[in-house]
């Protein structure tokens, strides 16, 4: 069987990759492979983290690999929080603060347009293709909901009332960024 390695060890967004692919191509985690590197995430865009990782993994070990990166754009900011999602408030994965710092930011502005981008960097036969999702929606001015991670407890998307943090796991991932751009990682991998 084909191999694959996704270059993360995050168990969840693993288990999801794996669920799309239905046993066609076996999966492999950083740790899989024994790779214990810190591969440092310095691009200024998704595409360019994205790639960053895919090709490190491919570089030193010559495998099929893929590496995602995602995060919140908010229009009245610029775009920001983007690349610097996870430390917007400047310490890595405090999601308390880095909502803090985004309800601070926007005050009462009422453009609260935003939306979650993920893209996906695959490496496949030494040739790179890219895959993206992105869920567009607004910035609500208090947080609402226990669920998910991140940004969740302020993201409504378009079309529910509802953070993703009200909605159940299952609910969240038919409707993701990451889902859909998985959805196109893992439709493209079944093609061949
Ligand atoms: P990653 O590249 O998937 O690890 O995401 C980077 C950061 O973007 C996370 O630490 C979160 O702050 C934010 N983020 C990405 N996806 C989501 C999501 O589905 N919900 C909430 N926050 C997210």
């Amino acid at each position: 069987m084909q191999q694959l390695v996704f270059a993360t060890n995050n168990a969840h967004k693993l288990e999801e990759v794996e669920a799309k692919l239905a046993g066609r191509i076996k999966l492999l985690s950083l740790n899989d492979i024994d790779c214990h590197d810190d591969i440092e995430e310095i691009g200024v865009t998704f595409a360019e983290n994205a790639s960053i990782k895919s090709k490190y993994i491919y570089n030193k070990y010559q495998v099929n690999c893929f590496g995602d990166d995602s995060g919140l754009e908010i229009d009245a900011l610029n775009n920001e929080p983007g690349v610097y999602s996870a430390r917007y408030a400047g310490t890595h994965g405090n999601h308390a603060a880095n909502i803090a710092k985004v309800l601070e930011s926007l005050g009462d502005n009422s453009n609260r347009k935003a939306r979650f981008r993920t893209v996906i960097s695959l490496i496949w036969e030494g040739e790179e293709y890219f895959f993206e999702g992105t869920i567009e929606g607004t910035i609500r001015k208090t947080i609402s909901g226990n669920g998910g991670f991140g940004y969740d407890p302020i993201f409504q998307p378009n079309g529910y009332d509802t953070t993703f943090a009200e909605m159940t796991l299952e609910q969240k991932n038919n409707i993701s960024h990451r889902a859909i751009a998985v959805e196109q990682l893992t439709e493209f991998l079944n093609s061949l």
